[in-house]
């Protein structure tokens, strides 16, 4: 009988173990979605910028911030004078999560297990691009960044802080922007995202 070596064993992938985004099955969230949706970029990018989760337009396009949060992040990257060419624009979960009500798929915010299933792929986007300084848009992207369920938007928003060596600026989630229930809400929200992505250009020196 032949017997295979068990460092050609190891070698093995592990049979749940995926190879590429598309195939990831970390978590349930695939069987809903129309595709994973990969970070896009500046593979030099020295700014990375992390959303929640694709959309119901970035699920069917393939691609982050494509629509009305997408709208929102793009008029603040041009008040901050942030390129979007210069940056790495990528999410903390790669499969849409939603429920049905009516005939449109309403958002579902993804649970701390989806957000740690899925933090591999923002590992690995990290360690490809190293940027200097991240950007977190809102508190999944919190979340996933410092790998602590536990973090709050709160205790930090005041100071960019360090972590594995990098810069993480947190600021509102660009479709709190178009949420907040009044203007005066709306408006400070949208200055703390500008705000907030000024502080990462700075940072840069
Ligand atoms: N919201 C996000 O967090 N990411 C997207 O790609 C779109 C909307």
């Amino acid at each position: 009988a032949t017997t295979i070596p068990i460092s050609a064993e190891r070698a093995q992938p592990e049979r749940d173990e995926p190879t590429t985004l598309d195939q990831c099955r970390r978590c349930e969230l695939w069987k809903n979605a129309t595709q994973a949706v990969p970070g896009v970029g500046s593979e030099k990018a020295r700014i990375m910028l992390v959303g929640e989760q694709p959309g119901d337009q970035e699920d069917l396009a393939g691609l982050p911030f494509v629509g009305p949060a997408g709208a929102v992040l793009e008029r603040a990257m041009k008040e901050a004078g942030v390129q979007r060419d210069s940056i790495y624009l990528t999410n903390a979960v790669k499969h849409f999560k939603w429920e049905l009500r009516g005939k449109r798929r309403l958002h579902k915010t993804p649970a701390q297990r989806e957000i740690s299933a899925c933090h591999v792929w923002l590992e690995e986007e990290m360690a490809r691009v190293k940027p200097e300084v991240i950007v977190a848009l809102g508190s999944t992207a919190l979340k996933s960044i410092l790998q602590d369920g536990s973090a709050t938007m709160k205790s930090v928003m005041d100071a960019p802080l360090q972590h594995d060596g990098r810069w993480v600026v947190t600021v509102y989630h660009p479709s709190y922007v178009l949420r907040a229930p009044d203007e005066a809400t709306r408006q400070q929200a949208y200055n703390v995202i500008v705000e907030g992505l000024r502080q990462a250009r700075k940072l840069l020196g």
